[in-house]
């Protein structure tokens, strides 16, 4: 499945788009499959419609787990550091990990899960939340994980919007030299939640809990069930190549988060394909990728497609500042990791702590570099090459999305020339165009515009889950029949792709999506905010930060314990990860006639350029503008 030169990646790309199917054929017959496809896509971007591997059976998990058994079942799959670096590693290999997953899916049977239901995982950095993860995949759940860092409140959106009837959570997780109480928060989420029948809780910090009788259940005691069963093989449940593998929320310019939907068999060849490919992954090389599971990163490049392509990986529990700024290094050196693969914001901090952290620290062993996320700007750029990677490391900067299911416009490494900043070409099987407001197509080299994809590729989402016309609107509709990413990008005279960011409302804060109104909706909660809007601004680490500006008249009185109470609304309607940077008290937004905020105005100031406002005569009271400039923080 990888391209060896740059010649053989311009051929393989032509035949690709020339021969989409042959090619898809070609690399999904390196996967092990029940039965065979009958055909290799069916599709159309209106409806949409998009059916890869139509009639084929699978199940993910015998890719990622059985089919390593008989030679690599020694090899390791995960290397587990922990949060505490004084606390011992964990490895467990393939057969280790196969071992337990088929224990736990056979604790969800005993509790009553079967295929198709959905199960909601909010889980700490630690093994069991990947055997939680192809435990469900194992029997034909649906999973849905939840970041850590998201509120009982968003927990409960989610939960309810899936019908989830399971829940698998720890006591808590440790982050840095933080506690979270995962089950206390999950505790208050079920308040909402009557669906939900069975929540399986596994003890990491020994937080004190409560569990409900009935309803609550141990992991380690439903384990313990299993094994005196002498109920050690689950059989992988057969899968249709277009059944729901799982579900994962994300946001975007409106309303609450929705829930991309990814299917079995295109997903499983779409992130085994562009993981063996984009890094080149050679056996026995040790990968570390520092995304979170929750994320889709973490479950396209920690989970799945390096499990697939049977690739050792460090999971790691805690936070790159945590003891110390060194902390990446000493896992790097500790491990002889291989592959570094993280995102441009742990870069900027990193970098901010200067080079006394890497200081005596062994990163040899380091061949490729990985960036994930975010644009990465080139002094970001330049430090990984230089301080990390020490000039041999190839960058490979990762274009994608959720949606997407996988990399889509990125280099391979050691092939394709790399520029800084630049995401380069589209992998094999990728149709970028650029296109203008009106969607008309931009073509040659020295253009940029929105950039939207023409012909479907295996990893692509299907559907918004519940609801298949907001992912109609979102996605098909700005553009007749193309995919609209939602982000502005560049083509230069080379041809290469650098992506400018997101074109729409949607923040993207330390590579984290934040949608503006969602936040705004969440600050409005607060008793005496009467109105707000939220824009993003230029941040030296998060890359982008939040910038809240708020009517709340009862405010004057005790300005500072105002600005807290939002920012805890905030945290409890979303969760801490969407909290404002910034919090600017105004006693008016600037409207247009028809009573639409002008955010355009709003991004100026918080970014502190005023002296160019552009037009403010359609403002309905153009005082204000005057007003907010002043106050600007
Ligand atoms: C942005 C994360 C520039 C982009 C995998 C996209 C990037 C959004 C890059 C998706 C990159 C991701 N260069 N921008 N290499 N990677 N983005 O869904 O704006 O969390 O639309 O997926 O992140 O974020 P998501």
């Amino acid at each position: 499945m990888q391209v060896k030169s740059f010649e053989e990646y311009q051929q393989v790309y032509r035949k690709s788009v020339e021969q989409p199917e042959k090619f898809w054929d070609e690399i999904a017959n390196n996967f092990l499959w029940k039965k065979k496809w009958d055909k290799v896509v069916e599709w159309n971007f209106v409806e949409p419609n998009i059916k890869w591997f139509k009639g084929a059976k699978l199940n993910i998990t015998e890719n990622c787990l059985d089919r390593h058994l008989e030679k690599n079942g020694d090899t390791p799959a995960i290397i587990w550091e922990p949060n505490d670096p004084t606390e011992h590693h964990r490895i467990l290999t393939y057969r280790q990990l196969y071992n337990k997953v088929c224990q736990f899916a056979n604790v969800l049977k005993n509790n009553g899960a079967k295929k198709g239901d959905r199960i909601c995982i909010y889980m700490p950095m630690v093994p069991e939340l990947e055997i939680a993860v192809l435990a469900c995949a194992r029997i034909g759940a649906v999973h849905s994980v939840v970041f850590g860092g998201f509120s009982a409140q968003s927990i409960a959106d989610r939960i309810k919007d899936a019908d989830c009837n399971i829940v698998i959570t720890a006591d808590g997780g440790f982050r840095g030299n933080k506690v979270i109480d995962l089950k206390s928060i999950i505790d208050d989420a079920l308040v909402q939640c009557p669906s939900v029948e069975k929540v399986v809780v596994l003890t990491r910090t020994r937080t004190p809990v409560s569990m409900l009788k009935g309803r609550d259940v141990w992991w380690e005691d439903e384990i313990k069930k299993v094994e005196t069963q002498g109920n050690t093989e689950c059989p992988a449940e057969e899968m249709d190549a277009e059944d729901m593998l799982f579900i994962l929320y994300t946001s975007g310019s409106t309303g609450k988060p929705k829930g991309v939907v990814h299917t079995c068999g295109g997903y499983m060849v779409y992130t085994g394909y562009t993981f063996s490919n984009a890094f080149q992954y050679e056996p026995g090389e040790v990968y570390f990728c520092t995304a979170d599971i929750g994320w889709i990163t973490g479950h396209s490049y920690i989970a799945y497609g390096p499990l697939s392509q049977g690739a050792t990986s460090v999971l790691f529990e805690g936070i790159p500042t945590w003891p110390n700024s060194s902390r990446f290094w000493d896992i790097v050196e500790k491990f002889k990791v291989n592959i570094l693969y993280t995102a441009p914001t742990a870069i900027r901090s990193l970098m901010s702590f200067g080079d006394e952290a890497l200081k005596g620290k062994d990163l040899s062993s380091l061949k490729k570099l990985g960036s994930v996320g975010e644009p990465i700007n080139e002094e970001a750029w330049h430090w990984f090459d230089e301080k990390i990677g020490h000039g041999n490391c190839p960058i490979v900067d990762t274009w994608w999305q959720t949606e997407t299911g996988g990399f889509m416009i990125s280099p391979i490494a050691g092939v394709t020339p790399t520029k800084p900043g630049y995401a380069t070409l589209p992998l094999p099987g990728i149709q970028p165009i650029l296109v203008d407001e009106n969607g008309k197509e931009v073509k040659g080299n020295g253009v940029s515009g929105n950039l939207c994809i023409r012909f479907p590729w295996p990893g692509m989402l299907r559907t918004t889950y519940g609801d298949h016309e907001r992912c109609r609107t979102t996605y098909f509709a700005a553009y007749p029949n193309l995919y609209f990413t939602g982000d502005g990008c560049l083509r230069d005279e080379d041809g290469y792709y650098r992506i400018t960011g997101r074109v729409d409302d949607v923040l993207n804060v330390s590579g984290h999506r934040i949608g503006t109104a969602e936040v705004e909706n969440a600050i409005n909660m607060h008793s005496s905010v009467v109105e707000s809007a939220v824009v993003g601004y230029p941040h030296d680490i998060k890359g982008q930060g939040v910038y809240a500006f708020v009517i709340c008249p009862d405010q004057e009185h005790e300005p500072e314990l105002t600005r807290k109470d939002i920012l805890m609304t905030v945290s409890r309607i979303i969760g801490p990860i969407a909290k404002p940077d910034k919090i600017q008290f105004v006693s008016g937004l600037p409207k247009t006639r028809s009573g639409k905020i002008m955010r355009r105005i709003l991004r100026k100031i918080a970014e502190g350029d005023t002296s160019n406002l552009g037009d403010t005569s359609t403002l309905l009271d153009p005082g204000v503008v005057d007003e907010i400039k002043a106050g600007a923080l």
